[in-house]
């Protein structure tokens, strides 16, 4: 296949090896004269180990071509892939001008040109950007319409520098966005030999997974870090007790608590983390992420309560109040937390759940879940029927079914899904997922 690469940096010309070794035919474009001196002679111009003897090869093979003129690098090109910087300030703002440049060059080379290649967009990119910008921007420069004359996809790269030939060649999975479904046919062929699930999303979800990557491998580091500093304060050896944290592949190192949904709650996470803050702070330990954890979870308790609010409903119903289901444990419940809220609010509250039995409670746990609703038996009721006259239902925990959702919302009741019911579909009127 012929594929025009633009942007011969570390992703482009990791690219331009692999795709080399697969028997393609490449052209690579830079504005980087240097660069593109070193690709012609089949050097590479980053280092990266096992790229040399593949472009070398390649090249010595008349199938890599490269330019700093981007007119003439489409002509026949499948495919173009955009691989060029989107760096950051340090406020944050992400430069897109090398990729708006890029996408202006493609559509006026499209322009009056038969060739029709499926464009992919591999520079790391905000969600919305394909879509509001880069589809946009094309379609002006090219005359031409996305989803009719061509395609555009977003193709995240996850290579990492030091193993990118690797990475490149085993990825753990492909993911693509598609401005159409079956848009991304064109570059799947390109994967045919690969053993790796493959996930077709929309273009906002493919831009987001890459960020929601890295974000969590920035966080998995921070967090090593701080527990580390925390361990060796201890006098510990702290990777002693990372490896037995990664032992254990059922709660610590699995998807396990890695889905959105409410905030925690329950009688250990909360206090767990206030000795342990407070031990750092005795120590002179700055664990600025650690810290703000709490904090971030009373955020997502409050905005339950603004969102739920917002509809100012008379009467609220909920499903589940104990911190999760199959218990009665009220302990540092995020339930309770906004039921209490909500009745200082003056709605009208209707709790179901048949777990927490008023008579039966004992020690801390009656003490808090007292102390926060003092008429919890008035607030419960024995069955879901009994929510039915509410405005809106709050459903917590996944004790209710698909049926019974659609049910309520079927009868003018809102229902805001914080347990993430199974099959309701996302834009049922009157449903609304917390997030999703
Ligand atoms: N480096 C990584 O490990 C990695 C991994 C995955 C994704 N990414 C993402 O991939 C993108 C590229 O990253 P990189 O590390 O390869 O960047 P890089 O800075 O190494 O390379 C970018 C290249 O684009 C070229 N360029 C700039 N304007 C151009 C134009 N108008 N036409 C053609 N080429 C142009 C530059 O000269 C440079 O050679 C970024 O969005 C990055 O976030 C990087």
């Amino acid at each position: 296949m012929k594929i025009s690469i633009f942007g011969m940096g570390y992703v482009g010309v990791v690219s331009v090896a692999c795709l080399l070794r697969d028997g393609h035919e490449i052209v690579g474009i830079d504005p980087v004269q240097a660069k593109i001196a070193d690709l012609a002679q089949g050097r590479s111009p980053v280092q990266e180990p096992g790229v040399a003897p593949l472009l070398a090869a390649g090249q010595r093979a008349g199938r890599l071509q490269v330019t700093t003129d981007p007119q003439d690098s489409l002509a026949g090109s499948a495919l173009v892939w955009i691989c060029v910087g989107t760096p950051c300030d340090l406020d944050g703002a992400i430069k897109l001008a090398a990729v708006q440049t890029v996408v202006r060059q493609i559509g006026r080379a499209l322009r009056g040109s038969a060739t029709r290649p499926l464009l992919v967009l591999r520079s790391t990119c905000l969600p919305g950007t394909t879509k509001e910008q880069v589809i946009p921007l094309l379609e002006r420069e090219s005359g031409l319409t996305v989803g009719r004359d061509l395609d555009v996809v977003f193709h995240p790269e996850f290579l990492r520098e030091g193993s990118g030939v690797e990475d490149f060649l085993h990825p753990p999975r492909i993911v693509v966005g598609e401005d159409r479904p079956g848009a991304a046919e064109r570059l799947m062929e390109l994967y045919r030999g690969t053993n790796a699930p493959v996930f077709r999303l929309s273009l906002g979800e493919a831009e987001m997974v890459k960020y929601w990557d890295n974000v969590f491998h920035a966080l998995k580091i921070t967090f090593a870090n701080e527990m580390g500093a925390v361990a060796r304060s201890a006098g510990l050896d702290a990777r002693k007790v990372a490896e037995v944290f990664c032992a254990d592949t059922r709660l610590n190192i699995s998807p396990k608590y890695l889905r959105p949904g409410p905030a925690f709650g329950g009688s250990c996470l909360s206090k767990d983390l206030r000795a342990l803050a407070r031990l750092a702070a005795l120590r002179s330990l700055r664990l600025p992420m650690l810290e703000k954890v709490l904090e971030s979870n009373e955020v997502q308790i409050e905005s339950m309560v603004r969102r739920i609010l917002a509809y100012r409903p008379a009467t609220v119903g909920m499903v589940g109040l104990a911190f999760k289901t199959h218990t009665d444990d009220m302990r540092e419940s995020p339930y309770v937390r906004i039921a209490k809220a909500l009745i200082g609010e003056g709605v009208a509250l209707r709790i179901y759940d048949p777990v927490v039995q008023p008579a039966r409670l004992i020690g801390s746990n009656k003490e808090q879940v007292q102390k926060a609703l003092r008429h919890l038996e008035e607030l419960l009721v024995g069955s879901l029927d009994e929510l039915a006259a509410a405005d809106l239902i709050l459903v917590n925990h996944g004790t209710v079914d698909a049926q019974r959702v659609l049910a309520w919302t079927g009868a003018g009741i809102r229902v805001l899904d914080a347990a993430g019911i199974e099959d309701v579909p996302a834009s049922t009127p009157g449903y609304e997922g917390l997030y999703w």
